[in-house]
C-alpha cells in the first residue's frame, strides 16, 4: 500500500455535463490527478441517480455513457484515475446497510443538502426511501475506498460531515477501521458559473447551460444569446460589468486579464457592443473548448472501448471495496463462517 492520499468524486449520472461541471469540479480533478500527488477514484453514482429516477432507467443508463464520454474528454486518464460505476461494487450496497444502523431518522432529516433537494425535487409525502438514505450509501462511497479527501461544491459539506460522524461512530463501537475524510474545495474565485440567463446556477431543467459536448455552432448561438446588462441598450451607452454575465465568463476563462480589464473599462465608458463583447467570448470559449470536444469525439467513435474502461476501472474498484467490507465484517463479529 503507497501513502499516497486518496480521492474520491463523483457525479450522478442525470445528464451531460456542462461548462459549471468543467469550471466547479472536472477540472479540479483533472490537476489533482495530474499532480501525482493523489490515487484518484471517480465515481459515476448511478445507483445515487436512480433514487429519484426509479421510472426513468434508460435516462440514467443513457447519462452514464455520457459522462463517461465527457470524463475522458476534459482529461481524465483512464491510466492515472479509476473510473468506476457505482452500481458494479456491491459492497457499497452492503457497507450501506451495516451504516444505517448508526443513523438516527431525524440526523437524515436534518441533512440541510436532502432537505434542500427534497423542496427543489417536489416529492411531496413520496419521498423515496432510497432518496432520503442517500447520504448514507455516499458515506458508503467513500469509506469502501478509505478516502482522505473529498474534491466537492460547498453544497456536498454536509453529505462530509454526515461521513465523518459514521466513520467516528462504527470506529468507537467496532473498532478502528474507517477513515475520517476531509473536504477540498477549489481556490476561491473557481467552482461558480452563473447560467446563460444570468441565473446563478447553471442546469438543465433552467435550459441555460452550455454542454462540453455542445457543437460550435450551438455554443455560438447560446453565447449571443446570453443576459448582459438590461441597462445598455444602444452601443454608446454606458454598461455595467457587475452581474453581466459575458464579462463574467470572461473573468474565468479569459487568461488574457489585462485585455478583459480592457474591455471591461471601454463597456463601462461607453462605445462597446454586446455583440462585439459576445463575438470575443465566444472564441474565447471555443479555445477552450475545441479541444474537449475533439477528445470527446475520438472516444464516441468507440463506445464498446468506453465501457471496457468504465469494466476495468470497476473492477480494480472492487478489489478495494471488498477488501474494506472484509475488515468491516471482521470488526463487526459477522465473520461466522471463517
Ligand atoms: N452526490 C454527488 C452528486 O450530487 C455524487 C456522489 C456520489 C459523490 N457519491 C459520491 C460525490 C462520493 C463525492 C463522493 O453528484
Amino acid at each position: 500500500m503507497s501513502n499516497k492520499k486518496i480521492i474520491l468524486t463523483g457525479d450522478r449520472p442525470t445528464g451531460k455535463l456542462h461548462i459549471g461541471h468543467y469550471v466547479g469540479s472536472l477540472q479540479n480533478r483533472v490537476k489533482l490527478q495530474n499532480s501525482g500527488d493523489y490515487e484518484s477514484f471517480i465515481m459515476i453514482a448511478d445507483q445515487q441517480a436512480l433514487t429519484d429516477n426509479a421510472r426513468d432507467p434508460e435516462k440514467i443508463r443513457n447519462s452514464l455513457i455520457q459522462v463517461a464520454l465527457d470524463y475522458l474528454a476534459v482529461g481524465i486518464d483512464p491510466e492515472k484515475s479509476t473510473i468506476l460505476v457505482q452500481s458494479q461494487i456491491p459492497a457499497l450496497s452492503e457497507l450501506t446497510m451495516h451504516y444505517l444502523n448508526l443513523v438516527s431518522v431525524s440526523r437524515l432529516e436534518r441533512n440541510p443538502t436532502v432537505k434542500t433537494e427534497i423542496k427543489q425535487k417536489n416529492f411531496g409525502q413520496s419521498v423515496p426511501a432510497g432518496f432520503f438514505i442517500y447520504p448514507v450509501s455516499q458515506a458508503a462511497d467513500i469509506t469502501a475506498f478509505k478516502a482522505t479527501t473529498v474534491p466537492v461544491g460547498e453544497d456536498q459539506e454536509p453529505m462530509l460531515e454526515q461521513t465523518r460522524e459514521i466513520v467516528r461512530s462504527f470506529n468507537s463501537i467496532y473498532g478502528d477501521v474507517l477513515v475520517e475524510p476531509e473536504g477540498y474545495f477549489p481556490p476561491e474565485g473557481e467552482g461558480r458559473i452563473p447560467g446563460l440567463d444570468g441565473n446563478a446556477k447553471m442546469s438543465k431543467s433552467l435550459n441555460n447551460a452550455i454542454y462540453l459536448s455542445d457543437d460550435a455552432d450551438t455554443v455560438q448561438k447560446k453565447v449571443m444569446s446570453m443576459y448582459t446588462d438590461p441597462t445598455h441598450i444602444h452601443v454608446e451607452d454606458p454598461g455595467h460589468v457587475e452581474g453581466n454575465t459575458v464579462f463574467t465568463y470572461l473573468d474565468i476563462f479569459d487568461d488574457d486579464k489585462e485585455k478583459v480589464a480592457d474591455l471591461k473599462a471601454q463597456y463601462q465608458h461607453g462605445g462597446l457592443g454586446d455583440v462585439k463583447i459576445k463575438r470575443y467570448l465566444n472564441d474565447v470559449l471555443q479555445a477552450v473548448l475545441d479541444p474537449i470536444r475533439t477528445r470527446r469525439e475520438q472516444y464516441a467513435q468507440d463506445i464498446p472501448g468506453v465501457y471496457k474502461i468504465l469494466k476495468d476501472g470497476s473492477e480494480k474498484a472492487n478489489v478495494v471495496a471488498n477488501q474494506t467490507l472484509k475488515e468491516v465484517v471482521e470488526k463487526m463479529g459477522l465473520n461466522y463462517f471463517g
